[in-house]
């Protein structure tokens, strides 16, 4: 049988990329233009700036990725695209372009959802994964534990009920003065701070016991922090990171290690921005050993946001027969499992 080759565009927040993709599990390239520092200026991710960028970029990276994974567009069997969820005029951007290319060249398109992206990092890193097994994804604008039955087969056993954990970072981040993006900065200085030197809440939520809640975390930091100031106490920053990332931790692994066990799950991985954090990483590790677990965790490259992922998810959803029409159209609010 002849090789599929998928080229995956991603432009759903602040990264432009793409990336080329060999069936379905080796990555032949993954251009990754980051917009991070245009975005640092103001604080956080600001859409307009963001699809403005994705037009001035998204050619030169998809010309990139193709010229070193050494392909032509004539090779290519499909193209993969995201098209939710995400900031709309982001998400337009990449799917305006991914339509362009399909429709100049017959190429069949794909519409890939975000979160399942995220998911199949893990199949990029570890060729050996198969479903079933079961999945974290933590990001920016999602947190969802999710039942992976079978490629493209999902069931949501938890989200949270408010802030994304990812979110959660960014907001602790700049109460205390770290700036933006907030997770890989608390992520540094907690290694210099005590993860109990201050007890912050760890939420528990919903009937199933697998749902999330950071938004009176943070409210939890931002009180301590008032009280500090108003009676003139200094703010160990790096204590407030330590013990803010412990308690995201503790509720992650927690609620995530639950579900392992009620479910029997044999195996475990993560995925997402917030699964780039270096803490998260090690207390799953142990976590998953102790349970007898299989524990799978993609490198942090392809755990923030790339196109490799989406190849990825493409590539099963294109083996399976899914085809995307030239109405295709973003979708900000996309859920998971819906097309
Ligand atoms: O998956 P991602 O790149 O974009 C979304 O789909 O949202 O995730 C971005 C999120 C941001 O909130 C960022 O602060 C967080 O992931 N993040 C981290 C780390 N690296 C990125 N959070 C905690 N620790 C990190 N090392
Ligand atoms: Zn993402």
């Amino acid at each position: 049988m002849s090789d599929i080759l998928i080229l995956g565009i991603e432009t759903s927040c602040d990264e432009t990329a793409a990336a080329v993709i060999k069936n379905g599990r080796e990555i032949l390239s993954n251009t990754i233009y980051s917009q991070i520092d245009l975005h640092t200026l103001y604080g956080g991710v600001v859409p307009e700036i963001a699809s403005r960028k994705h037009i001035d970029k998204i050619n030169q990276v998809i010309e990139e990725s193709l010229r070193s994974a050494n392909v032509g567009l004539k090779d290519l069997d499909a193209i993969a695209v995201t098209y939710g969820p995400g900031l709309v005029g982001a998400l337009l951007v990449g799917v305006a372009e991914a339509k362009a290319i399909a429709f100049g060249t017959g190429i069949p398109l794909v519409g890939v959802h975000h979160i399942e992206g995220h998911i199949c990092a893990n199949f990029l890193a570890a060729p050996e994964l198969e479903p079933p097994f079961m999945c974290l994804v933590v990001s920016g604008g999602h947190t969802h534990l999710v039942n992976v039955k079978d490629y493209g087969e999902y069931e949501i056993l938890g989200r949270t009920f408010d802030d994304a954990a990812g979110e959660a970072f960014d907001k602790v981040a700049r109460a205390i003065g770290l700036g933006y993006p907030g997770g890989p900065k608390i992520d540094k200085v907690s290694n210099e701070g005590n993860p109990e030197a201050i007890h912050f809440p760890r939420a528990k939520v919903g009937e199933s016991g697998y749902d999330f809640s950071f938004s009176g975390l943070k409210s939890a930091v931002l009180n301590y922090l008032n009280s500090c100031e108003m009676k003139g106490e200094e703010i160990n920053r790096a204590d407030v990171a330590a013990s803010f990332q412990q308690a995201v931790v503790d509720v992650l692994v927690g609620n995530s290690m639950d579900a392992v066990k009620k479910y029997g799950a044999k195996k475990f991985a993560i995925a997402g921005g917030v699964a780039s954090n270096k803490h998260l990483r090690a207390a799953f590790e142990d976590a998953c050993k102790a349970e007898g677990v299989g524990f799978f965790l993609p490198p942090p490259i392809l755990c923030t946001d790339n196109a490799a992922m989406i190849g990825c998810a493409g590539y099963y959803e294109f083996i399976r027969g899914v085809r995307s029409g030239y109405d295709l159209n973003a979708v900000p609010n996309l859920r998971l499992g819906e097309r």
